[in-house]
């Protein structure tokens, strides 16, 4: 017994920075964001919590299912950092929506949702749960360092979340991870022993943005290849391709090696930008909220991040 998606949601803050805000921050214009990214706007959060925000997500997601926070079994929590190191984000989310069930943060960073998925596959194959809520979220406006404008232009803040129940409509999941702190990492920031001899760094990220965008096509190439086959499909039987939305040349770079019609590309990363965990969730939701899901649609979806992590699957729509 594996899982179907029973309801999805979303939150991202009111907040909308422009590609002209950022020009008046850094070195930047909005043609060149445009045309290397594919981004207009990003949302930030302002007077928000992330927390607040995974609650609305996790709600509208509870709301879709038809259930309610006592019928949940697990909590996972996809982020790379919550609003406290400890307790998790997963912890403080089950207070605030009033569920009893475990909870934990996972981190693999973009591909997070997808590594959510998987193992809240493994908790329905082992017979532990009826009942799985996945919420992904990211506050990178909190990790970025606003001065570097090779990357403060491409990230926002936002997430979605999934509900799952017994089903079968996870038809294939591959997950992959390629150690390396070289081209995509955030140092853990400020260092409180007065033993350690290190120092501490801010933790802010920092990328290789070129050999990203090679790790990003090839193997987004690769997952979707693999997910479909093991999936028992063609790639044209795909109704939906939702790939992380990092910058719209990449997704075109595959696309353009893939035979998935174009138009099943599912694209929003012109008004979120990168959204890292939460960009496929979020897209999910506007799909599902929109009327375009039909039951019985095959939902492709593929993740990369730091790691670096790929995460790929094909999912069947049965709601
Ligand atoms: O979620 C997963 C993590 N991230 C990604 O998937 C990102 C993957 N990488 C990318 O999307 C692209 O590599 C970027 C969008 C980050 C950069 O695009 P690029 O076409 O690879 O540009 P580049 O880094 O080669 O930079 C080209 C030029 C450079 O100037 P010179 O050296 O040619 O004079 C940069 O200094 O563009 C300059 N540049 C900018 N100019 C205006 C870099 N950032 C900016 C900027 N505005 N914001």
């Amino acid at each position: 017994m594996s899982f179907s998606i029973l309801g999805t949601g979303r939150a991202v803050p009111e907040y909308v920075v422009s590609n002209d805000k950022l020009s008046t921050m850094v070195e930047t214009n909005d043609e060149w964001i445009r045309t290397r990214t594919g981004i207009h706007n990003r949302r930030i959060i302002t007077t928000e919590t992330m927390t607040d925000l995974c609650v609305t997500a996790a709600n509208q997601a509870l709301d879709d299912a038809g259930i309610t926070a006592k019928d949940l079994d697990l909590i996972i929590c996809a982020t790379m950092k919550g609003m406290y190191i400890t307790p998790s984000e997963a912890c403080v989310i089950q207070k605030e929506i009033g569920a009893t069930c475990p909870a934990f943060d996972l981190n693999a960073a973009c591909s997070g949702f997808i590594y959510s998925l998987d193992v809240a596959d493994g908790f329905f194959a082992r017979g532990k749960i009826k009942h799985a809520l996945v919420i992904a979220f990211d506050n990178l406006s909190n990790m970025t360092d606003w001065t570097d404008r090779s990357t403060c232009v491409l990230f926002g803040d936002g997430g979605g979340a999934v509900v799952l129940g017994e089903g079968d409509g996870l038809k294939s999941i591959h997950l992959t991870a390629n150690g390396n702190t070289d081209v995509l990492y955030a140092p853990r920031g400020e260092l409180t022993s007065p033993f350690d001899t290190h120092k501490g760094e801010k933790p802010v990220l920092h990328m290789v943005g070129q050999e990203v965008y090679k790790f990003a096509v090839t193997n987004m190439v690769r997952g979707i290849r693999k997910v479909v086959k093991a999936a028992g499909l063609e790639q044209k039987e795909i109704t939906h391709m939702i790939p992380h939305q990092a910058n719209i040349r990449i997704i075109d770079a595959a696309a353009a090696k893939l035979d998935i019609p174009r138009e099943n590309y599912v694209v929003n990363v012109g008004e979120y930008g990168n959204t890292s965990a939460g960009s496929i969730p979020i897209a999910l939701d506007e799909m599902n909220k929109q009327g375009k899901l039909k039951k019985g649609d095959y939902i492709a979806m593929c993740a990369f991040g730091a790691g670096l992590t790929t995460g790929s699957c094909v999912i069947q729509w049965d709601k």
